[in-house]
This record gives structure tokens, C-alpha cells and sequence, in this order.
């Protein structure tokens, strides 16, 4: 039997190829360890921008590959086939960070009722919430067509989540309006939908291209949708933050430019139009200095104070609006994965469709 895995070429994303290895042998599995086979996985932009980060936060190590390629970290689901640890049956799904791949080999550490960890050594040093697996067998909150809402938009409602939690917690800066880009994109519109539901007269400008402007307008979560064009058309006349999910410097210079001092906050949260790499010199900018907001930094920070419920409650009513907001198209086998990471990489993803894909 074999295995396939889907891997890219560190220094240029644009190669990429399927490979096949021999499929770990279930009876020479060492004690506690699982052999999982991966059943499915979401992809959107933000894969690519742990592509695009693979060296800088260490994600390429999580999932070894060839010299010189890397196999892309994808949310998803996998069922195990083969277990050596007593706690642990076959059978069972796990929801986590997979490798694009058929199966990943886990060395099952922690153990609970609610989840297991991946102590295998190569994966330590990354952030705790990569390593971590929810068991999930049985969990309508997991089955079906909300098992692929939680691949596609749980890991990025959370980020949605812990920006509006964290601006709400500084006030806005004083700000009266919170302006994203790309907010054609999922984690974009996820915020944009928290931020309206505050009612707090915090007006959300969506900054989006031009192809994208009548999804965006469709979404109702935004209060104003500016093209890239137009983005010279904005009032300067009482201060904004900016929440960057698209990650384009000249957009970020041409924005403090325009706002000046009024810029009060400026929080880059993805890379999306990667025209600037993570290790480019900050340039000296009018208004508030640009800063990364990373995810399990604040993950960290709010680990205490009932956040799960509150995460819990916001995803509940976070979740309605996708039936109408999003389309989940599936597809299988490896020229299909092969064709969604290329569409993905260069932005043709329609941004109403939800990605789910299985190499097998
Ligand atoms: N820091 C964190 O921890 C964290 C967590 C979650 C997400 N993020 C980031 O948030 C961003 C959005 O991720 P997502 O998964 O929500 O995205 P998504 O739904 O797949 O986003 C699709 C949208 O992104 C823009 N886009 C996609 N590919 C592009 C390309 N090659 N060139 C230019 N624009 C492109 C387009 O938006 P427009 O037409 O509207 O520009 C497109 O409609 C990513 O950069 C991701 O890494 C960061």
C-alpha cells in the first residue's frame, strides 16, 4: 500500500508535485502511536500564507518532506486506521492540523475525553494549538456539512474573533470606523460580521478588489465596501484602524499616507497579495507604527476568563449566515488538490466557495 503526499518547492510556491512512500506498516508502529488516514481538509489563502511563513514560524517542519519542498499545514480530518495506544481506538476522527497527505503517523501524548497531542520531537517548538487534535467521533458539531464550516472557518472565526476581542479591549483606539482589506476573504468577513453585531456605531469599511465588490456588498456585515482604487475617496476626517488580511505594503503605505495621524491602529494579520515578505524592514509610516497581530500570542493571553464560551456563543451565531455566504465544493484525488492549490495561490478562488479536498 502506498501513500501520497502533496508537497510544494520551498523558494518557489508555484512547483509543486504529488509523491508516493511506502505506507508506514500499522504493526511496526512504535508504542502509542497512531496511524491516521487523512480524510479531508480545507483550503483557503490562509494555507498559502503558512507557505509563504513556512520557514519564518516553522511550519515546514511539522510535516517533513523532500529536500528543498514543504508539505503545506491544512485544517482537517483524519480517521484512525492502526493504534498502539490503549487509550486511543481504531476507528476514531480527529480534527487538526494535517499535512497534505493520506495519512500522518501521530505520537499520541495527553490524552483526554475531548482530545491528544502529537509529541512526535520534529513538531515541537511551534505553537501548542498545531500539535493539538480534538477527538471528535460522534460530535454532530463535527459531522457533515458543519464539520467542513469548522475546516474551513473555525481556526480563522478564531482569529476574527480574538481581533475584534482585542480592539474592543483597547477601545478602538478612539476610532470611530475599523477598515480590513481583503475583506472578500473568510477571517475578513468573519470580523466584519463581529464587529457589526457590537452596534456600537463602529463603522466596518471593506477594502476589496474590484471583481469581489458585489460579494463583499452581498455579505451585509460591512457598512461600506471602497475598491483598492478608491480607497483616495475615504473621509480623513476622524481617526480609523486598520486591520490588514491582505498583507500589501504599497496598499498599507498608500493607506497611512492618506490617513496620517488619524491611522490610530494598523494590525497586519495575513499575507494574502503576498507583495511583502515578514522579514522586510518596517518603513517608517505616518500614524501608528504597523504591527503582526499573531493568533496564538493572544490565544495565550486569553486562555483564562471563560474564552471557550465566548468563542463557543460567537461561533453559534457566526455559523447561519454561511449557508447563504459560502458554498462548500468538494474535490478528490491529487490532480484536484493540485488544481485547488494553484487556483488558490493565485487568486482564483471565487471567494463564495469553501474549499474541501482529499488527496485519497
Ligand atoms: N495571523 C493569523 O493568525 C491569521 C489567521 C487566520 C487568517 N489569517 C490571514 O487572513 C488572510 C485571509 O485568509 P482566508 O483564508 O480567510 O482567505 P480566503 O477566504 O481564501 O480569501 C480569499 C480572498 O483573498 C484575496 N486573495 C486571495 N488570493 C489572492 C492573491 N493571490 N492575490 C491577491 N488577493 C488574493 C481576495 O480578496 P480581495 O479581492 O477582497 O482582496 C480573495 O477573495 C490570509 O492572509 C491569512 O493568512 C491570518
Amino acid at each position: 500500500m502506498q501513500a501520497t503526499d502533496f508537497v510544494v518547492a520551498r523558494n518557489d510556491l508555484q512547483q509543486c508535485k504529488v509523491i508516493e512512500r511506502p505506507l508506514p506498516d500499522a504493526a511496526a508502529l512504535p508504542d502509542e502511536a497512531l496511524l491516521v488516514k487523512v480524510t479531508r481538509f480545507a483550503f483557503t489563502a490562509n494555507n498559502i500564507t503558512y507557505a509563504v511563513l513556512g520557514d519564518h514560524l516553522k511550519y515546514w517542519q511539522l510535516f517533513p518532506a523532500p529536500e528543498g519542498f514543504g508539505n503545506v499545514p491544512v485544517w482537517g480530518f483524519g480517521k484512525v486506521i492502526a493504534s498502539k495506544h490503549p487509550g486511543i481506538a481504531e476507528g476514531e476522527t480527529l480534527f487538526g492540523y494535517f499535512p497534505m497527505a493520506t495519512h500522518l503517523v501521530i505520537e499520541a501524548a495527553d490524552i483526554s475525553k475531548r482530545g491528544l497531542r502529537d509529541a512526535a520531537a520534529h513538531r515541537q517548538g511551534v505553537a501548542p494549538v498545531y500539535n493539538a487534535y480534538a477527538r471528535v467521533s460522534g460530535d454532530p458539531a463535527f459531522a457533515g456539512r458543519q464539520g467542513d464550516y469548522q475546516a474551513l472557518l473555525r481556526p480563522l472565526f478564531m482569529l476574527s474573533f480574538l481581533v475584534d476581542d482585542f480592539l474592543a479591549e483597547n477601545e478602538f483606539y478612539g476610532a470611530k470606523s475599523v477598515m480590513l482589506s481583503s475583506a472578500s476573504s473568510k477571517t475578513a468577513y468573519g470580523l466584519a460580521h463581529l464587529l457589526h453585531a457590537r452596534s456600537n456605531g463602529i463603522k466596518t469599511i471593506g477594502l476589496t478588489s474590484a471583481g469581489n465588490t458585489s460579494f463583499v456588498k452581498s455579505l451585509g456585515c460591512y457598512d461600506e465596501v471602497v475598491t483598492y482604487e478608491d480607497i483616495g475617496s475615504l473621509p480623513t476626517n476622524s481617526a480609523v484602524v486598520y486591520v490588514d488580511m491582505a498583507g500589501n505594503s504599497p496598499l498599507r503605505a498608500t493607506l497611512h499616507g492618506h490617513f496620517g495621524e488619524q491611522m490610530k491602529y494598523s494590525g497586519i494579520i495575513g499575507l494574502t497579495h503576498r507583495k511583502s515578505s515578514p522579514d522586510e524592514p518596517a518603513q517608517a509610516l505616518p500614524g501608528a507604527k504597523p504591527q503582526f497581530f499573531f493568533a496564538p500570542d493572544h490565544i495565550r493571553k486569553r486562555a483564562r476568563g471563560g474564552v471557550d464560551m465566548r468563542f463557543g456563543a460567537a461561533w453559534s451565531g457566526f455559523v447561519p449566515n454561511l449557508e447563504r455566504w459560502m458554498k462548500v465544493i468538494e474535490n478528490h484525488g491529487p490532480a484536484a488538490v493540485q488544481r485547488a492549490y494553484l487556483n488558490t495561490l493565485n487568486g482564483r478562488v471565487p471567494p463564495d466557495q469553501g474549499l474541501i479536498l482529499s488527496l485519497a
